[in-house]
């Protein structure tokens, strides 16, 4: 296989084994590249990229921005907030006028579950998932798991707990798909409050105890509470989240086992992470981060040869 089978990418789920694998040895060629000192290869000189962002982002809006950059195609940045969406303007209007000005790929983030594959859907460019809503953040997913083969050696086999916010996860959800596609045994650890019921029918474990959990995992992936996306209380307070959920260094030395720490940021320090794990030599965070740009030079590339 040397290409991608969909003009998009809007989830892991319906994404082979196959299809992960290329974007992995891609990405392997393009980690290559990124730590030349000419950090650039032409790859897209020839394509216009808008990244069309409706909910706030740090990490993702800067990585596709700088894997863009790497790849040598020209840019456009769309933020809802400065925009005519404001003035009432559709969501397929504003795309539109965008792609009318010679764009060939949209990278968008929205908040409602389904907007990128609405866009997708009624256009003939390329849309890459960069976060909707709740539902699914596949390029997160991909770095996270490479993240984790780097780190590990494989993932076949590996024990990951996901642990915190499943409930308001779009992380969770496709950080599931592509553990299991790989092999992974996957938990999930958090109050019941935040683990839906749905979600043990996607044949992962469910433990309430935090102990228990990171007895159990290679891999602890821990997330943020999203306050953000919460209309209710799930929890009677942060203090008692982070007192029976919280990691910390004291914790780890109580488990006694190496464990690798991941999050995909922004992280709440003291709230789901204390900064004496965060900070540590177990802590693969910023690995996350870097291998980001990779993986997303790997997507967007992969998805032009479909153009061609
Ligand atoms: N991991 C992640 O999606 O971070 P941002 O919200 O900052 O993009």
């Amino acid at each position: 296989m040397d290409k991608l089978l969909s003009k998009d990418l809007l989830g892991i789920r319906n994404l082979s084994v196959e299809e992960i694998k290329l974007i992995f040895d891609t990405a392997d060629k393009f980690k290559e590249v990124l730590n030349r000192p000419i950090k650039k290869v032409p790859s897209l000189r020839h394509l216009t990229i808008a990244n069309v962002f409706f909910e706030n982002s740090t990490r993702t809006k800067l990585s596709f921005e700088l894997a863009q950059k790497r790849l040598s195609a020209d840019i456009i940045n769309f933020s809802s907030s400065v925009s005519s969406v404001k003035k009432g303007e559709s969501l397929l209007d504003t795309i539109n006028n965008i792609l009318v000005m010679k764009v060939d790929m949209i990278v968008m983030r929205h908040p409602n579950p389904g907007a990128p594959h609405f866009v997708a859907k009624n256009i003939d460019a390329s849309v890459v998932n960069a976060g909707d809503g709740t539902h699914e953040h596949p390029t997160q997913a991909l770095l996270d798991s490479y993240t984790i083969r780097e780190k590990l050696g494989k993932i076949k086999n590996k024990k990951i707990a996901i642990i915190g916010d499943i409930a308001h996860s779009r992380v969770a959800i496709s950080n599931i798909y592509a553990l299991q596609k790989l092999g992974a045994k996957v938990m999930l650890c958090g109050p019941s409050t935040l683990i839906p019921k749905y979600i043990s029918s996607m044949g992962v474990q469910i433990e309430n105890n935090i102990e228990n959990a990171l007895k159990w995992c290679d891999v602890a992936n821990v997330l943020r509470i999203q306050l953000e996306r919460q209309k209710n209380k799930f929890f009677p307070s942060l203090r008692e989240y982070s007192l029976y959920y919280g990691i910390n260094k004291k914790l780890l030395e109580k488990i006694n086992k190496d464990i690798v720490i991941m999050h995909p940021g922004p992280i709440n320090r003291g709230v789901e992470l204390n900064s004496d794990v965060a900070d540590s030599n177990n802590s693969i965070i910023l690995d996350q981060v870097e291998n980001g740009v990779a993986i997303r030079m790997a997507v967007m590339y992969l998805l032009s040869l479909n153009k061609v």
